[in-house]
C-alpha cells in the first residue's frame, strides 16, 4: 500500500492503462478486462486488475491534470513497479484537419511546468514517448475507420485558459490537441526508464468549438482502450 494506492504488492501489473477519469477505469474493466478486480478505492479513484488476452493489466484512474497523475504514475512506478505506462483520455483538438472523434497519438508533449519542471532549471526538457509504443499504436489505430494523428500535443495546466496566446502559439507550430497530463506521464517514464505513451480522443475542438456529444464519447473511449492494449502487448 502506498498514500493514494491502497493496492497489496502484487495487485498492480506491470502494464498500466491510466484514464483521467476513475469511472472510466471501471467502465473499460468491465467491458474489455477478464476477471477484473477493484486494486484500489482510496478518494474514489478507482484501479482494477485483470486480464487482457492472458495478459495481466491495471487500469487506474489518474485524475485530472498533471499534479493528480504525477502522484499516481510516481506510485505506479517506484512502489509497484509498472513498466509501462498508457494514458487514455481526451483533447481538445488545435488544428484544423484534426476532427472530432479522430485519435492523437501523442509522440512528444510540450508544457509550460510540470511537477518535474524545477529539477530542469533552464533546461527545457523535451518529453518523448516510447517509440516502441507509439509505433505499434500507429499500426493497431490504422486497422480502424477512425482519423489518426501522430505528433506533438500541448499539456496545459488550465482547462479554463485564461492565456489564449499560449494556444495561438502552439497552433502556430503545429500542435495538434490539448490535454492536460502527458507532459509529465512522459517525463517520468523517462526518469525511471519506463513505456510511455498517450492515446487521446479529440473530444472538443478549439477552433470550432464543437464537442462530442455524451454517447459518442464512450464508442471513442473503446477505441482508445483497445489501441492501447494492442500497442502494450504488439
Ligand atoms: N483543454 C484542456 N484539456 C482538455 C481539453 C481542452 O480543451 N479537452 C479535453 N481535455
Amino acid at each position: 500500500m502506498t498514500i493514494h494506492i491502497g493496492a497489496q504488492q502484487g495487485d498492480i501489473a506491470e502494464t498500466v492503462l491510466m484514464p483521467g477519469d476513475p469511472y472510466r477505469a471501471k467502465w473499460a474493466a468491465e467491458n474489455f478486462l477478464q476477471n477484473a478486480q477493484l486494486v484500489n478505492e482510496v478518494r474514489g479513484m478507482l484501479g482494477y486488475t485483470g486480464s487482457w488476452n492472458g495478459h495481466r493489466v491495471t487500469i487506474q484512474g489518474s485524475g485530472m491534470g498533471m499534479p493528480s497523475l504525477s502522484i499516481y504514475a510516481n506510485e505506479l512506478i517506484r512502489d509497484f513497479g509498472a513498466k509501462t505506462l498508457i494514458r487514455i483520455g481526451s483533447c481538445g483538438g488545435m488544428q484544423p484537419q484534426v476532427k472530432l472523434r479522430d485519435v492523437i497519438l501523442a509522440m512528444t508533449a510540450s508544457t509550460v511546468g510540470s511537477p518535474s519542471h524545477s529539477i530542469f532549471k533552464d533546461v527545457n526538457f523535451a518529453p518523448a514517448a516510447d517509440w516502441s509504443l507509439l509505433q505499434a499504436a500507429a499500426q493497431a489505430a490504422q486497422s480502424r475507420e477512425i482519423g489518426i494523428h501522430v505528433g506533438g500535443i500541448y499539456s496545459s495546466d488550465t482547462f479554463y485558459d485564461e492565456r489564449p496566446d499560449l494556444n495561438e502559439q502552439m497552433v502556430r507550430h503545429g500542435i495538434l490537441g490539448v490535454e492536460m497530463e502527458a507532459a509529465e506521464l512522459y517525463t517520468l517514464a523517462a526518469r525511471y526508464q519506463c513505456r510511455a505513451l498517450a492515446v487521446l480522443t479529440v473530444s472538443d475542438h478549439l477552433g470550432t468549438g464543437e464537442a462530442l456529444p455524451s454517447e459518442q464519447r464512450e464508442r471513442s473511449f473503446g477505441d482508445m482502450v483497445e489501441i492501447a492494449l494492442e500497442a502494450a502487448f504488439s
